[in-house]
């Protein structure tokens, strides 16, 4: 594999825990996000990181230095060109997602591999894009769910769209292992395995709150201490983003033709309340002493 430089773009949570893993394990990584604002809090919470590694003596100072210096911040996608394989965790849009491949296709070499992050949307939709715009690209493109937090999660599902070719496959296979992360493949259905199995059960969490089985915090220690979750699926779910889960949820529904997995209405007032999880301070549970 001929891969040294890794471009990311979106310097979100997921996007900027996949820059990080990168560069502690020795690749250059190009990090872009259009918002600069988001591209200064991705560089702060990546020196926040790194210095936290070294303090707790899990990496020597050295090593937290060099990969700092192996990322670049830009908020230009044309930056991306100088990648050999780009890994795009952008907002969960579907159009979103096929502007920035319809773009990458045009700026990047033919042999550069075009990963995306996304937790339900369809990987050959997204490769449809890239044949529009140069024929045969579609076997380039292909699925890399990593989960939250990035640093920490050994998994990355790996998803081969209706026309990913074999090399691209094995590439990304072997690339997620360089990372230090467990690849395991799963077909391009709604939700892959990762996300068709873990929303219905959050969703059915909600369910349960809704109707009065527990209130929250009881709800996620019975699961907590019954079934060994390292966080509840409510507390989860304001981890995931009540927005994020919902849509996961209608992508379930639309694409299963199957109403059962409808998301829950108390989910959907919290989202429509703005009451997101984690990012916007309140969702299930209430942050704002936390942060
Ligand atoms: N980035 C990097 N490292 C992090 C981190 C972050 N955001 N959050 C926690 N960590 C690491 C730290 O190394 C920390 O150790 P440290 O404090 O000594 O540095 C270690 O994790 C433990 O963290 P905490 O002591 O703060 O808390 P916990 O022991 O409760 O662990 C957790 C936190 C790892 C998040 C754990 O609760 C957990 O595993 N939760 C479940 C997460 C999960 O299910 N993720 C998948 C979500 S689904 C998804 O992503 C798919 C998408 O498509 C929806």
């Amino acid at each position: 594999m001929n891969v040294k430089t890794v471009g990311v773009v979106g310097a979100g949570q997921m996007g900027g825990g996949i820059a990080l893993v990168a560069a502690l394990n020795k690749f250059n990584v190009i990090v872009c996000d259009k918002s600069v604002e988001q591209q200064h809090k991705c560089e702060a919470d990546h020196k926040k990181r790194l210095a936290r590694e070294v303090e707790k003596q899990r990496i020597p100072a050295a090593d937290a230095e060099a990969a700092s210096k192996r990322i670049r911040y830009v908020h230009v996608m044309d930056f991306i060109k100088d990648s050999d394989f780009v890994v795009e965790a952008a907002v969960e849009n579907l159009q979103v997602k096929k502007d920035i491949f319809a773009s990458l296709v045009k700026m990047v070499r033919e042999d550069v591999i075009l990963a995306t992050n996304t937790s339900s949307i369809s990987i050959t939709e997204i490769a449809a894009a890239t044949e529009l715009v140069r024929k045969g690209s579609a076997a380039r493109v292909i699925g890399m769910h990593f989960f939250n937090p990035v640093p920490v999660m050994k998994l990355v599902e790996v998803i081969k769209g209706l026309q990913t070719a074999e090399g691209t496959t094995a590439t990304t296979l072997e690339l997620a292992k360089l990372l230090g992360k467990t690849p395991i493949p799963a077909n391009d259905r709604p939700g892959f395995v990762s996300n068709r199995v873990l929303m219905p059960l959050i969703n059915e969490a909600f369910y349960a709150w809704m109707e009065g089985v527990a209130e929250p915090a009881h709800l996620d220690e019975i699961m907590k201490l019954g079934c060994n979750f390292p966080m509840g699926p409510l507390r989860l779910a304001d981890f995931i983003g009540l927005d994020t889960c919902e849509h996961i949820m209608n992508v379930l529904a639309d694409g299963l033709n199957n109403d059962r997995y409808r998301a829950c209405p108390l989910l959907k007032q919290l989202v429509a309340a703005g009451r997101l999880g984690d990012k916007s301070g309140r969702g299930v549970f209430d942050y704002s002493q936390t942060k």
